[in-house]
């Protein structure tokens, strides 16, 4: 059976997987870019913009486990794009026409659309239907390769909470928001039912590894 996968999810320390107040100009609201500076900075990320550089220390180890035998991907309405994007039928996501994604992405939302086509292997199906249905579908369309669960932390967090996740990797920045959208709210039962890890680096992150017990 292929794996349900979580990748690079970065929190705050005080748990938050997005910060108050999401909008066109600020996509993580008040937590602005300080979720992700430590995963832009890899190499990894470089090059998937196609620029040179980047780190190649343990932080990128840990992004590189991204895209490899992953067949599709499932995200929540609010990753896809600010609040209020339904109401755009021209809104194709934050990616541009070539979105890193290479593979079927499934978005869910309670307002579904036809699904988009997009250059580089990227097709957005938009799905209005329980997270196990969504897996279903998803793991269909991966034909047999991996499913990323990619956020945001409400996605993740019900993925969590129904134990579909066979691996999570969460991304622990020493940053305090204070607001914003957690991700371990009543997420108690983990504690028994993954085997969870732990290392810092020496940028400060602490990357967390939650491996589901067999
Ligand atoms: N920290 C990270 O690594 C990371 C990664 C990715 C994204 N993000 C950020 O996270 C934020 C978005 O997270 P979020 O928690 O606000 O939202 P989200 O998890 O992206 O999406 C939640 C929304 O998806 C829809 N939805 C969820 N489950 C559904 C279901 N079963 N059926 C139908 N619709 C369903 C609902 O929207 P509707 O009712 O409106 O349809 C729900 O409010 C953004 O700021 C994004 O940039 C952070």
């Amino acid at each position: 059976m292929s794996e349900v996968r979580v990748h690079n999810f970065s929190i705050s320390l005080d748990g938050f997987g997005t910060g108050e107040g999401q909008a066109l100009d600020a996509p993580f609201g008040h937590a602005g870019e300080r979720l992700h500076e430590w995963f832009v900075g890899t190499r990894f990320f470089h090059a998937m913009d196609d620029l040179p550089g980047g780190t190649l220390g343990a932080d990128n180890a840990f992004a590189e486990e991204h895209n490899p035998g992953i067949g599709a991907e499932i995200m929540g309405a609010g990753k896809f794009g600010p609040p209020g994007w339904q109401d755009d039928p021209d809104w194709k996501g934050w990616w541009g026409p070539n979105p890193p994604y290479h593979t079927p992405v499934f978005v869910l939302t309670h307002r579904p659309r036809p699904s988009i086509e997009m250059e580089g292997g990227t097709t957005f199906h938009f799905l209005d239907t329980t997270p196990a249905e969504a897996l279903a579908q998803a793991r269909t369309a991966a034909d047999g390769a991996d499913v990323r669960i990619g956020g945001g932390p409400t996605v993740v967090r019900n993925y969590l909470a129904e134990g579909l996740i066979d691996y999570a990797h969460i991304a622990v920045v020493p940053i305090l928001l204070g607001r914003g959208v957690r991700l371990w709210d009543n997420l108690e039962s983990l504690n028994h039912t993954y085997n969870i890890e732990s290392v810092s680096t020496p940028t400060g992150i602490t990357h967390l590894t939650f491996t589901k017990n067999q």
